[in-house]
């Protein structure tokens, strides 16, 4: 059977990584664009940086993806970003402004570079991470949720804008996660009652491997035990 690839943004740490290597070990092409290379040393892993807030830096890094890869990409997970908490005076205008860059911005430059291979195939999944924070509002997270809202928003556009073509188009939203996202976050530290990062990268997996005529538009995850039973 012929190799399948993924491009993922996004792997430093965190659901990203726990991704490349949930499809390292099925034997898929994995290749990671961010900005900090993960400790991996693979045969089937290529690390390519790029700052996916800069469309430049993205044009370039999916260039040397395409030629990589003779434009055979199949899966591309949309998973960079971060989030900043802070009430509506209190957040840094920039914060939010870098929110949007990274998020927003930056998954959709990616996916403007991407799709254009997709289309050549009349093929190709686009898994965008949302988050609980893009169906429900936050207290002290709006630019946050904003950010991930406006990525269910693109994801609701393009699955029906691109379906035609053979693209599915799924937004994944989790709860928290047990990762290092909530370092920068007050109040909030990372903990067993959270998502394990592995079995989001599972539910990643499941997703690209649907059959052909089976679209999941949204993907909601959840702890089951939020918090700590009494
Ligand atoms: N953890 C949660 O509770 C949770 C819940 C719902 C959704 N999410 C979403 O899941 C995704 C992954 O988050 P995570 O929990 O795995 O957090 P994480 O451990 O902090 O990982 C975030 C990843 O995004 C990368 N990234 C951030 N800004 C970037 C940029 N400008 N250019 C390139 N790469 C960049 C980071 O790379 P660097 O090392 O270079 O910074 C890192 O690899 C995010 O979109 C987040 O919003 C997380």
């Amino acid at each position: 059977m012929k190799q399948k690839t993924i491009i993922i943004t996004g792997v430093s740490k965190g659901i990203g990584l726990e991704t490349v290597k949930v499809f390292l070990s099925n034997n898929w092409l994995v290749i990671g664009l961010g900005r900090k290379k993960p400790e991996i040393s693979h045969s089937n892993f290529l690390f390519i940086p790029c700052e996916i807030s800069n469309y430049s830096s993205v044009e370039i890094a999916v260039k040397t993806a395409k030629e990589h890869t003779q434009g055979q990409i199949d899966v591309l997970l949309n998973n960079a970003g971060f989030g900043v908490f802070g009430g509506i005076t209190d957040l840094p205008i920039e914060k939010w402004e870098e929110m949007f860059q990274v998020n927003v911005h930056g998954l959709m430059y990616v996916t403007r570079e991407v799709v254009p291979m997709m289309r050549k195939k009349q093929s190709g999944h686009i898994i965008n991470i949302s988050s609980i924070a893009g169906l429900n509002g936050i207290v002290n997270g709006s630019g946050y949720a904003a950010t991930k809202h406006a990525v269910k928003g693109i994801s609701h556009s393009l699955y029906a804008e691109l379906r035609n073509d053979g693209i599915k188009v799924t937004a994944v939203y989790p709860g928290s996660v047990k990762t290092n996202f909530f370092d920068e976050v007050d109040g909030i530290t990372a903990n067993d009652n959270m998502l394990d990062p592995k079995d989001v990268a599972e539910a990643i997996w499941y997703l690209a491997n649907t059959s052909p005529n089976f679209l999941p538009v949204d993907f909601e995850i959840r702890p089951l035990n939020p918090n700590t039973k009494k």
